[in-house]
């Protein structure tokens, strides 16, 4: 019979003589080249594991041909398989009775029944008018959370066990568990570009801070504000549902879920993958300087908006978000991406946040300039002029260094994938106005027609560059109108003015 297992004398014989080393010296030195050229493989091999791991965890490159087909095939479940889209994302909205038949028409503008997934988790069951008078996400009630330790807000606990009871469902192929508020507006195409691009096979926990720094002081840095919304992937999600419940009563003392969360994830050592298209928006009157100069990032979310002026002059908060949707269909990947360009005859600086604004300078300003939000907000705690979390200029009291402002009127595509899309002029009748001639040839121009191609699909996959634009006609005005064209800069061309 053969033995399968080696008996103890034999172990110690094999232990004492490990490299197995023949007494002779010839045969002795072929062995070791022999072990010399074992080395070489296995140190080749290992380097070009380590080169495929090392590719595969390295979130912010699209992984190579190569990689994907070998991770592909190692894949143990089919749903790994193949570049994440919408259904592989889950939500899950917090929400209240008392709140939701309101706050729910937001979630008209961005839920779409037929590929959504995921639900709103309310503190009750609700009555039938609350669901007939809001949209069709499917809700849940949350399990009793009473049972836990509290101090100042015990819905924030409710809150924090969205995922772990998100994850508990078990709905198939979900590789990403995304929270939101009920009055989170998300631009799902935009979030899933940004989470494919990341391996939903690791341990991720991708969201923002806030933008005011008196916000990020008080709660934490480090942590993902929940308003904004924040995606944790489905290993981090199976690990924090384990240790979510014993997790909670270590920080009772805390305000917030998305606090807790974050102070739960730390325990399991991991820690935030900031994005910058996240938007909690914890600022105060006028968002406009922040969406007119958004970072080269794709617009993954946008809340506090009923906190906030209406984006948009002359319409309401939801309005705006329906304005705004408009264009962002039309051109996803494109939504609020400034571009700039110069009238060098005139001296005119324009700067387009596609979907939403355009801004004419009637004098020269460079793109650092153009690119730095202005302020016109406060801070969210204190409503003070900042710090923020980012740079700000000051809007300037005198008309003659203010820009002349554009909204978008309307979007349309032209064929198959160019957009067109037309500017009007707002000015409002309190505004103290220039009287200088440059600031008067720009008030000739009430219309501004831009025309671009849609955005490549993998445009976000690439080394985000900022597009350019051009004006046509050589900035000929036709019926009051001026046209301009956003498309790839030229190998060698700059913003320059
Ligand atoms: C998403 O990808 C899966 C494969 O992982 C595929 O079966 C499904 O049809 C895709 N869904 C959409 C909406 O593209
Ligand atoms: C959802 O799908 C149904 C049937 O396919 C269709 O009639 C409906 O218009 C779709 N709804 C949306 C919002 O796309
Ligand atoms: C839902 O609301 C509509 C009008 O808002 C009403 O006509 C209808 O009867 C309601 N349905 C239910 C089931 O309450
Ligand atoms: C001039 O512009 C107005 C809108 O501003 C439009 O209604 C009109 O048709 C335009 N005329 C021509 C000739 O393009």
């Amino acid at each position: 019979m053969k033995q399968s297992r080696l008996g103890p004398s034999q172990v110690t014989l094999k232990a004492s003589n490990f490299f197995g080393l023949p007494e002779k010296p010839s045969e002795f030195f072929a062995l070791m080249m022999r072990i010399g050229l074992l080395v070489c493989l296995v140190a080749s091999i290992f380097l070009a594991l380590h080169s495929a791991f090392w590719a595969r965890s390295s979130h912010r490159f699209a992984l190579p041909d190569r990689i994907r087909k070998a991770r592909d095939f190692s894949a143990q479940n089919d749903d790994d398989v193949g570049p994440t889209n919408i259904s592989h994302i889950i939500f899950g909205i917090g929400g209240s009775v008392h709140t939701w038949r309101e706050r729910s028409h937001y979630s008209l503008h961005w839920w779409d029944p037929n590929a959504t997934r995921g639900f709103v988790w309310l503190d009750a069951k609700p009555k039938p008018d609350v669901i007939n008078g809001s949209v069709s996400i499917p809700y849940r009630v949350s399990e009793d959370w009473t049972r836990f330790k509290y101090s100042s807000s015990q819905s924030a606990v409710r809150i924090a066990r969205i995922v772990l009871e998100s994850f508990r469902v078990g709905l198939p192929n979900a590789r990403w568990f995304v929270m939101g508020d009920d009055d989170t507006v998300f631009f799902a195409d935009n979030l899933v570009s940004v989470l494919a691009s990341y391996d939903h096979t690791q341990m991720y926990y991708i969201g923002g801070n806030s933008e005011s720094v008196e916000q990020d002081a008080m709660h934490s840095y480090d942590m993902a504000f929940g308003g904004g919304g924040f995606a944790i992937s489905r290993p981090l999600a199976a690990r924090l549902a384990m240790i979510l419940d014993g997790c909670l009563g270590r920080y009772y003392r805390f305000y917030g879920s998305d606090q807790r969360i974050w102070a739960c994830l730390s325990e399991l050592g991991v820690s935030l993958t900031r994005h910058r298209g996240f938007h909690q928006l914890d600022i105060r009157e006028n968002p406009y300087g922040l969406l007119a100069a958004h970072p080269l990032v794709p617009l993954v979310s946008l809340h506090h908006l009923d906190y906030l002026n209406p984006l948009f002059p002359e319409q309401t908060q939801i309005e705006s978000v329906e304005t705004l949707m408009k264009a962002y269909r039309v051109d996803p990947g494109r939504i609020l991406q400034q571009c700039f360009c110069y009238d060098k005859k005139r001296k005119w600086s324009i700067s387009i946040s596609w979907g939403y604004t355009l801004q004419i300078y009637p004098f020269m300003l460079a793109a650092m300039e153009l690119q730095t939000p202005m302020q016109t907000f406060k801070t969210w705690r204190s409503w003070s002029n900042g710090p923020y979390t980012f740079n700000t200029r000051p809007v300037s009291n005198d008309p003659c260094q203010q820009p002349l402002v554009y909204f978008l009127e309307r979007v349309e595509e032209v064929g198959e994938s160019g957009t067109r899309s037309s500017f009007v002029m707002s000015v409002s009748k309190e505004a103290k106005k220039c009287g200088r001639e440059a600031y008067k040839h720009v008030m000739a121009v009430p219309r501004v027609v831009v025309s671009s191609m849609k955005m490549d699909r993998d445009y976000w996959n690439k080394g985000p560059v900022r597009q350019c634009c051009e004006i046509m006609d050589r900035g000929s005005v036709k019926n009051g109108t001026m046209r301009i064209r956003i498309r790839k800069c030229r190998p060698k061309e700059t913003i320059t003015f």
